[in-house]
């Protein structure tokens, strides 16, 4: 066992919250102002988002989380024996912990787990509870928008790192949002240093749509949660009750898009700017990608990947791919 353990970094935190990965207003105001409106889906994360998307998590509907974590419980011994030599756990938007459990248990060698997450309530509880049940692993939480240049705190060893990118958020990037994404990560595990990434697969229409709207509507109270998150924290006056949660599969681009349909010509007001809605015009909230392997192989190669291996779900519904970081020229 190491002799680390864990401090609690009130300062670190204090630090963070100051220059927090803040950007809502300016990404709300200016969204709306597009001809296709749009609010970016990792504003969801709020308290009460992270919560509805943990309801998400297991519904019968939403199959990625179960069969994601499917594949870690069968195939987690040998992803566990390919990164064996990994001293630094890398979670890139952490969330819930429920994943990380079995592969900080699986690989013997690990000092440091260094969460990060855009959600501070979600970061402290998870680095808490990690840190109580592994006390002999430095836990490192680092608040911060995977989405930019994140800076790892120089307790996190520089040799062998493995980055950690579950539950298909990569999907959740534009092409070549997830091009940049991919190199960053590689630059900051650096040569040598390991991805192991979740991937939903390409599948029938019926269940990717099912996935995001569910029967009990807790998919479209997430969804919602957004206005309503304009109207806490911006003083919008959206009426939640004339927007419709709507789900279409764009097949050219193989991705699910989240919709808020306005179900009647209005006008909202936002921090004072008033934005005008037609009836059936819609604020496009997010873009999750589904990929074939082939596909994800190619993306993960000329991003500057080795893709060493891959495992799915006995129904092939998702996958988890092994990358090096380095290995491709
Ligand atoms: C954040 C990638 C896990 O795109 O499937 C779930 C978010 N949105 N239901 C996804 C989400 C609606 C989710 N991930």
């Amino acid at each position: 066992m190491g002799v680390l353990s864990f401090r609690p970094r009130s300062e670190t935190f204090a630090a963070i919250d100051g220059t927090g990965p803040d950007g809502f207003r300016a990404a709300v105001l200016a969204g709306l102002a597009r001809r296709q409106k749009t609010i970016p889906s990792r504003f969801f994360y709020d308290e009460r988002g992270s919560i509805l998307f943990e309801d998400i998590t297991r519904l019968a509907e939403y199959y990625p989380t179960r069969a994601e974590l499917e594949i870690f419980i069968t195939d987690g011994a040998e992803i566990a024996e390919l990164a064996a030599g990994c001293r630094a756990l890398i979670e890139y938007g952490s969330g819930s912990s429920r994943k990380i459990r079995a592969l900080l248990s699986a690989l013997p060698e690990l000092a440091c787990y260094a969460p990060i997450d855009i959600s501070l309530q979600m970061l402290k509880q998870e680095a808490a509870e990690l840190a109580r049940d592994f006390p002999a692993l430095r836990v490192v939480p680092v608040h911060a928008d995977i989405m930019g240049e994140v800076d790892l705190p120089a307790s996190v060893p520089r040799e062998g790192r493995l980055a950690f990118f579950p539950g298909s958020t990569i999907g959740n990037f534009l092409p070549r949002e997830a091009f940049s994404f991919l190199k960053r990560v590689g630059s900051s595990v650096g040569p040598g240093g390991f991805l192991l990434i979740g991937v939903d697969l390409k599948k029938d229409e019926a269940t990717l749509i099912r996935a995001y709207d569910d029967g009990a509507g807790v998919t479209a109270a997430f969804n919602l949660n957004l206005l309503e998150r304009v109207n806490r924290e911006l003083g919008g006056d959206f009426d939640l009750s004339a927007f419709a949660h709507e789900v279409r599969y764009n097949r050219e681009r193989g991705r699910i898009e989240m919709h808020l349909r306005s179900r009647a010509d209005q006008q909202v007001t936002v921090e004072g700017q008033v934005f005008a809605f037609a009836r059936g015009e819609t604020i496009h909230t997010e873009n999750s990608h589904k990929f074939t392997i082939g596909e994800f192989h190619l993306l993960a190669r000329a991003a500057g990947y080795e893709p060493l291996r891959c495992w799915s779900d006995a129904e092939a519904l998702f996958s988890v791919h092994l990358l090096k970081w380095g290995e491709t020229d």
